[in-house]
């Protein structure tokens, strides 16, 4: 078995939300659950071929469930333990399928134009301030195919329940209700055929340090490039 990386330590300063743990210690689950079943569902109807990139998977991050329907994944997150994990529990018959590769998400993507034919992004986009997330977009746009597919998951209404009962946020996310989130989506993606579903995360702990009870609304977002 390969060396695990070091844990990265957060910098909400500079946008990097890592949990700052050992991924060799956090067991063969993901620490984020075993994954909404309105996205498993929608990975499963959705129209998904050729070449994807999974922004921010962290340890798991549906990505065998898209290496089920797509032809090559790119796995991408800022901490290689998490992404070493992913691949460690990736089914071995996808293996030959699968790339992972570290970087931050807030900077220029290390891709070229018209890379990719789709875009995965689970459980984050919502962590980053507006003028940040655009950036993101432009990114995700400018290595997307033209028509090429989008599917995001974005969480509002959030709550994090630490032991003690204390909320927790992190730095300056926005934290959303649905309806801002809607309108912030149509605007980012008004140039793109788009389709939203509305979810719920109900309660579950993150076995983070320190753990905490989480809960959110989501919206499960299908963006088709024109
Ligand atoms: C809440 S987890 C979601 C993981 C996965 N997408 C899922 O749905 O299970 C957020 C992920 O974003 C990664 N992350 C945080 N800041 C980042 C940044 N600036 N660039 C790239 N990845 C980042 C973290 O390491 C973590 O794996």
């Amino acid at each position: 078995m390969k060396k695990m990386p070091k844990p990265r330590k957060p910098d909400e300063e500079k946008y990097i939300f890592t949990e700052g743990i050992d991924y060799s210690q956090t067991g063969k689950a993901s620490i984020w659950g075993k994954g909404d079943k309105d996205t498993l569902e929608l990975i499963e109807r959705t129209e998904i071929h050729g070449k994807w990139l999974n922004l921010a998977a962290g340890d798991w991050g549906y990505t065998p469930n898209l290496l089920k329907r797509a032809d090559f994944v790119v796995a991408s997150d800022i901490d290689g333990g998490a992404l070493s994990k992913l691949r460690q529990n990736t089914p071995k018959r996808y293996v030959k399928k699968l790339e992972t590769k570290i970087f931050d998400i807030t900077k220029r993507f290390p891709f070229e134009h018209d890379e990719f034919d789709g875009i995965f992004c689970t459980g984050t986009l919502h962590l980053f301030p507006k003028e940040i997330f655009q950036k993101i977009v432009l990114e995700i746009n400018r290595v997307l195919k033209p028509h090429g597919r989008i599917i995001i998951d974005f969480a509002t209404d959030i709550k994090r329940v630490l032991p003690n009962g204390k909320l927790l946020t992190f730095g300056k996310e926005p934290l959303y209700t649905v309806e801002e989130a809607k309108q912030v989506l149509e605007k980012l993606f008004k140039d793109y055929e788009i389709k939203m579903y509305e979810s719920k995360v109900p309660e579950y702990l993150i076995k983070t340090k320190p753990c905490y009870k989480f809960s959110s609304k989501f919206i499960l977002l299908v963006a088709d490039k024109k």
